[in-house]
């Protein structure tokens, strides 16, 4: 356990790059096992989950190490690969469900225990195994595993998502990759990480089109090659400083990250009175903090281009002390605002109810001992913190080291009271 303590009140000003995305990297981590040539992923940040799936990639007999920012990977052959996940690599996250299809693919058959990551309502994987079975794969569940075994090569399918699923849109790209004959992926996510995907696949020899459009066409067995791929910057990483500076008053530049990839998020800070300014892939922030931010704020979380779920709890944060109620829906997850008990400890008036979260607005912050109930929502409670008077102890259980390097540092960097201790 960690503890992150913050002591609100400062503003914030400087510059901060976010370093590559963790829902590029870790897809890009599982898809190199496809790969039959040595593969450098470029700036990859030291995350938990890059731990866990550098572990993952180990126990499956595959080759992947750290060199200094960057990970490189060697191909393994299919005899030396064995398809059965650890179950505390399973459960350490979300991510490990990208295992299935090159699994499935390079070893024949594959034993997934159940995923973990966020608790953020239901997280079935029905579409992953639909897709899968429509491809020929077999399909059985053991317990909370699921086993996945195909007697002969996949076989390319003209395949609807019944929702745009990004890992089950991850999934099914890379399974098509792998699959003899032409595979129609429709109602597919289209979210920047998905395109990141196609993109290295494409690097690596795959041939693929529509990617960033619902309706992606993937001609199968091609040979895949190795490359060396810088992934994408992580927008939520930036919406969180942008969040924080939001909060905290301030300048703040976020750099290295193209302003269309959180578009949705800059425009509702502006709405709420932050002053931005695009600059290629700058994007400078401003907000005198003695004026009150802009509330009234109805906001629906949804699949890209939407506002994205992950920086809903970032615009809760932010809408916590706003001159007037406002309201978030969140239309992926059920239970996406777990953390508004740790605003309500902060002095904060709002109620989460289902998909919905109600802010009252006008809230006297102050420090308080919280808990990280999820990733963003660990983040969400570091940006309120720091528009708290006095001291917040955020304790995490390992959920914001998941997702970001080092958040502290980050924010302490910016000049924000902030430090973390573990205990
Ligand atoms: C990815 O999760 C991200 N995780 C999440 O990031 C992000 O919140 C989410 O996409 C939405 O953008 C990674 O990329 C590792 P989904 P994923 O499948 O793939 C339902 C973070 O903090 N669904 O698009 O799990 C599902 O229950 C996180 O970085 C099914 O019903 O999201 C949810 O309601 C957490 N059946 C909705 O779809 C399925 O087979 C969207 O989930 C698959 C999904």
């Amino acid at each position: 356990m960690q503890t992150i303590t913050i002591t609100g009140g400062q503003t914030l000003h400087g510059q901060i790059r976010p370093a590559g995305a963790k829902n590029s990297v870790l897809p890009l981590l599982a898809a190199t096992l496809l790969c039959g040539a040595p593969c450098r992923l470029c700036g990859v940040p030291r995350l938990a989950d890059v731990d866990t799936s550098l572990a993952l990639l180990r126990a499956v007999g595959a080759k992947a190490v750290r060199k200094g920012a960057d990970i490189c990977t060697q191909p393994a052959a299919p005899e030396v690969l064995c398809g059965e996940i650890p179950e505390a690599l399973a459960g350490a996250m979300r991510s490990s469900v990208f295992y299935l299809a090159p699994l499935l693919c390079r070893a024949g058959s594959v034993r997934l225990p159940l995923p973990g990551g966020c608790r953020l309502g239901p997280r079935p994987v029905d579409i992953h195994l639909a897709g899968l079975a429509a491809m020929g794969a077999q399909v059985e569940l053991e317990g909370e595993a699921v086993m996945l075994r195909r007697l002969g090569p996949l076989r390319g399918v003209d395949f609807t998502l019944r929702l745009p699923s990004v890992g089950a849109t991850i999934t099914l790209l890379l399974a098509a990759c792998c699959a003899q004959g032409t595979t129609v992926l429709r109602g597919a996510a289209c979210e920047p990480e998905v395109c990141d995907l196609a993109g290295f696949l494409r690097a690596c020899g795959a041939q693929i089109t529509g990617a960033g459009t619902p309706v992606i066409v993937v001609q199968g067995r091609r040979a895949l090659g190795g490359v060396s791929y810088t992934p994408l910057p992580d927008r939520i990483a930036a919406a969180t400083y942008a969040a924080a500076l939001a909060a905290a008053g301030g300048q703040v530049a976020v750099t290295g990250c193209l302003p269309q990839y959180y578009g949705a998020f800059l425009h509702f800070l502006q709405d709420c009175g932050v002053q931005i300014e695009p600059d290629g892939d700058t994007v400078r922030l401003a907000r005198d903090p003695a004026r009150p931010l802009r509330g009234g704020q109805q906001l629906f979380a949804n699949a890209w281009p939407a506002f994205a779920t992950d920086t809903a709890p970032l615009a809760a944060a932010v809408l916590l002390r706003a001159d007037a109620p406002s309201e978030i829906y969140d239309h992926l997850f059920a239970d996406r605002f777990a953390c508004a008990a740790g605003f309500a400890a902060m002095g904060a008036v709002c109620t989460a109810a289902g998909r919905r979260l109600t802010i009252a607005g006008g809230a006297r912050l102050h420090g308080a001992a919280v808990t990280a109930p999820d990733l963003r929502g660990g983040a969400a409670l570091a940006v309120a913190a720091l528009a708290a008077e006095g001291t917040t102890q955020l304790r995490d259980p390992g959920h914001i080291r998941r997702g970001y390097a080092d958040l502290p540092g980050d924010l302490a960097a910016l000049g924000a009271v902030c430090r973390a201790a573990a205990g």
